[in-house]
């Protein structure tokens, strides 16, 4: 067998990657248990698949992750406690079956933030409690700036934030924070945390929370970035912020797309990618864990959105902005699990 990954950088950080349940066999378990010393849910934590209807929890894939984890040894990330995707729609209707966004009465509006912030303690309390002694690193929120968004501090205007203002961060730190284990660590996940304006509304959120006494430890970068973008100082420079605040950093979806944005053109299939296409990724994974590593005091973990070319959400937005064809292929492990030229440069 190559060497392992997790034991070339076992001095620094993590290595870790996201998985489905049914991945966790064959081939690709060969693959976790060589390569890497720590695991996150790719779909099966996120609420919509916790708790799809209201007191309806369904811990049954969540559980065989859980539990590969321990067989393993492996460090557990859980992702993610709170989102604006796959979130189910029971949070955010009132007791009538009304959407809480529509309300304007005052009173309407003031009872439908406490049942909200209601429903998230009993959700975040329900799972931290089963999973305290197993999860290391929680994902407590995910997404909550938006670079798009029309208030002036970037903050995602998603039903959270519109019927509770940033309350439904805070409650969700403390809850958290109440059940977890002392030693576990509490993290505010985003995409293009080392661009601007992301990057500062993040910070001034973060700031803000950490001045509030909210016990946030530490910045997921989800880090889906391309072969030309962002840049290495970028990259450093967001990593060196937020440390300086006192933060932990933690790379938590890292893909290295062969595109642009939009992902566009796309190749067809994967036989249509040139090799020259992966020599220049790989000097781009060169480069970036030549980066973590000079910075591994700042950086606890490192996390692959997946394992090999074969299986990638990529695909999905290469499909999307190109009628339906395109693929991607991201990671140091292509299509039949071998590895590519970037698996060599990171173990270099
Ligand atoms: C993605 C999964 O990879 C897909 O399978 C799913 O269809 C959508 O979600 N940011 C995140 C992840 O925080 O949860 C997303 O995962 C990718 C972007």
């Amino acid at each position: 067998g190559v060497p392992s990954l997790e034991e070339r950088y076992e001095e620094s950080f993590e290595i870790g990657a996201a998985v489905e349940p049914y991945q966790l066999e064959g081939i690709q378990e060969e693959i976790l248990k060589h390569h890497y010393n720590s695991i996150v849910a790719e779909n099966v934590m996120k609420p919509i698949n916790i708790q799809p209807e209201e007191g309806k929890f369904d811990f049954e894939q969540a559980d065989k992750i859980i539990q590969f984890a321990k067989e393993h040894d492996m460090e557990i990330r859980f992702h993610t406690l709170v989102w604006h995707s796959q979130v189910p729609k029971w949070f955010f209707l009132d007791k009538k079956g009304e959407p809480m966004v529509e309300a304007t009465d005052p009173k309407q509006k003031r009872k439908n933030k406490k049942l909200l912030l209601k429903r998230l303690r009993k959700h975040i309390k329900t799972i931290v409690k089963r999973y305290k002694d197993d999860v290391d690193s929680w994902d407590v929120v995910n997404e909550v700036i938006d670079e798009n968004a029309s208030n002036d501090r970037g903050l995602r205007e998603s039903p959270w934030y519109q019927i509770t203002g940033t309350d439904y961060i805070k409650v969700a730190f403390e809850t958290v924070k109440k059940f977890a284990d002392e030693d576990a660590m509490l993290y505010i996940n985003d995409y293009n945390t080392e661009v601007e304006p992301k990057k500062t509304f993040l910070y001034n959120l973060v700031n803000d929370l950490l001045e509030q006494g909210v016990p946030i430890d530490g910045i997921g970068h989800q880090s889906h970035i391309q072969i030309g973008w962002p840049s290495l100082k970028e990259m450093e420079d967001s990593i060196n912020m937020f440390a300086d605040l006192g933060l932990d950093n933690q790379i938590t979806e890292l893909d290295v797309s062969l595109y642009g944005w939009p992902p566009t053109p796309a190749y067809k299939t994967y036989k249509d990618i040139p090799y020259s296409e992966f020599e220049r990724q790989a000097e781009r994974y060169n480069d970036i864990f030549e980066l973590y590593e000079r910075l591994d005091d700042k950086i606890s973990s490192v996390t692959f959105w997946g394992i090999a070319d074969n299986h990638t959400w990529l695909d999905d937005r290469a499909e999307q902005y190109n009628d339906g064809v395109g693929k991607d292929a991201p990671f140091v492990f292509d299509m039949d699990y071998n590895v590519k030229p970037a698996y060599w440069k990171i173990i270099d």
